[in-house]
């Protein structure tokens, strides 16, 4: 499964369709207001730039959007179809020339707490990440991107409650299902149980569990990325939200050309080459206390640069953060942290550079001041410039559950 050849013949039976990037529109998924769609004009004042196009409703709290090709999928918290349910839904857009896009298609995720939407490499699987009903579901696609039944509804259980305090390692608490950019692979982070499993998915009626790995406790491993290096070599950038802590891992395939079935799991290596704090250089991994929790992380297209976000849940005064580091993918510790700039909000659950090559600019959602902020990004530096777009789009909101959740560009 891992030949170039078998790649080729992958990659010629897909069916997404590639769209020209369009760093002038961005989506945003707000818990209160539904799916928004914003309209970007550096060349307007930062209090004008964005506006706003459309509102499409998209289920009850809406948390999470991907994009693949011309479509846009987003995940909503619970209760859908109505308040009778408690699953997460699942929706299918269409972007529309005009930029506009309209819901054509909607499904159960199978799970209370939709947070996370992925998908695979080819296009055809769909997964849907439930963080409180502690389950991951994968449903295969048409190439209309229609969602079909789902595949697998994958449980994930506790076997003792981890240090973090409150309510972050009481239960499983998947936070993302990622595949891999060039091999059938599929990686869930559980936040509550501080492992991180791996699945083979090249066989999509048979998709088995390769490994089970034991982090460290107070890790809370939520969201992870995977450069597309286009080699056999790949990197995997793990962020524990409860630590606070990046990791990174190199992933190795020492016999290519394994092509039968289980032959990842004999070939698959994983070694952890770094850990680096996203909060300061050289700081300690955090006690799970719940006072700052990492949020997002996202490597530049040039893959010189790594984002992450910091939420501190204490001060209520002090800006966030995203942390900044550069990156050396050939390095045996590629990490450097080279500082900090404010998110002029607080608890920026997310945010995204923009699609262009150079990622001019980055968008960050900041949940609890209920805002989007544009901010330029200096392609050489790595850092963050002057606010260009401002968009409020509701009061302060303490209890977390109105603001906005995640944005993209398209
Ligand atoms: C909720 O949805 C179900 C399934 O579509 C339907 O049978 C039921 O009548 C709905 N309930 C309400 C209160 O709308
Ligand atoms: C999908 O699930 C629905 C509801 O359980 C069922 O009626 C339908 O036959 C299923 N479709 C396929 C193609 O299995
Ligand atoms: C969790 O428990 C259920 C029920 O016992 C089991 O089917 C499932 O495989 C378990 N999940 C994992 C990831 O071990
Ligand atoms: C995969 O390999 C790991 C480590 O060698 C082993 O613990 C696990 O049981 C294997 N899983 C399968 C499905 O063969
Ligand atoms: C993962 O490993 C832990 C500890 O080794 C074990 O308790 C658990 O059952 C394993 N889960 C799966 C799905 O293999
Ligand atoms: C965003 O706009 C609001 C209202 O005009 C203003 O109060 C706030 O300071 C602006 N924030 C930034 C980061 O520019
Ligand atoms: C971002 O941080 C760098 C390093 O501290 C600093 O030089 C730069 O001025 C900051 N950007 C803004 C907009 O404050």
């Amino acid at each position: 499964m891992h030949s170039s050849i078998s790649r080729l013949f992958t990659l010629s039976l897909t069916c997404a369709t590639l769209v020209e990037s369009n760093p002038r529109i961005l989506r945003v998924a707000h818990q209160e207001r539904g799916i928004l769609t914003l309209g970007f004009d550096p060349s307007n004042e930062p209090g004008e730039s964005l506006q706003l196009l459309s509102t499409t409703q998209a289920g009850y709290r809406p948390g999470w959007l991907h994009a693949i090709g011309n479509r846009l999928y987003s995940i909503s918290r619970t209760h859908f179809p109505n308040d009778s349910f408690v699953d997460a839904g699942i929706f299918k857009f269409e972007k529309l020339p005009n930029g506009l896009s309209e819901i054509i298609d909607s499904t159960s995720s199978h799970g209370e707490g939709g947070v996370h939407l992925d998908t695979s490499r080819d296009g055809r699987t769909l997964a849907s990440t439930n963080i409180d009903g502690s389950t991951v579901s994968l449903f295969p696609l048409g190439c209309s991107g229609d969602i079909h039944n789902a595949s697998y509804t994958f449980q994930y259980n506790l076997t003792q409650p981890g240090p973090g305090t409150g309510h972050s390692q009481i239960q499983s608490n998947p936070h993302a299902a990622v595949f891999h950019p060039s091999e059938d692979l599929m990686f869930v982070p559980d936040r509550g149980a501080d492992r991180m499993y791996i699945y083979d998915v090249s066989n999509t009626q048979d998709v088995t569990l390769l490994r089970n790995m034991t982090l460290l406790p107070g890790t809370g491993p939520r969201h992870l990325i995977i450069p597309d290096l286009g080699n056999e070599q790949s990197l995997l950038f793990l962020l524990g939200e409860l630590d606070n802590t990046v990791y990174v891992y190199s992933l190795g395939f020492s016999h290519p050309d394994t092509l039968s079935r289980g032959g990842a799991n004999e070939t698959l290596q994983v070694a952890l080459l770094q850990s680096i704090s996203t909060l300061s250089r050289d700081g300690p991994r955090t006690e799970p206390i719940n006072e700052d929790l990492a949020g997002e992380l996202e490597l530049s297209a040039d893959h010189k640069f790594l984002y992450v976000s910091n939420r501190n849940a204490v001060s209520a005064e002090q800006l966030d953060t995203l942390a900044i580091y550069s990156v050396d993918l050939s390095s045996s510790t590629p990490l450097q942290f080279l500082g900090l700039n404010s998110t002029h909000g607080k608890i920026p659950r997310h945010f995204s550079l923009s699609s262009d090559d150079q990622n001019r600019y980055v968008a960050v959602a900041n949940q609890v001041t209920n805002d989007l902020v544009v901010m330029e990004r200096n392609a050489h530096t790595g850092f963050l410039g002057r606010v260009v777009g401002n968009f409020t789009f509701g009061p302060l909101d303490l209890t977390t559950d109105k603001g906005p959740m995640a944005v993209i560009w398209d």
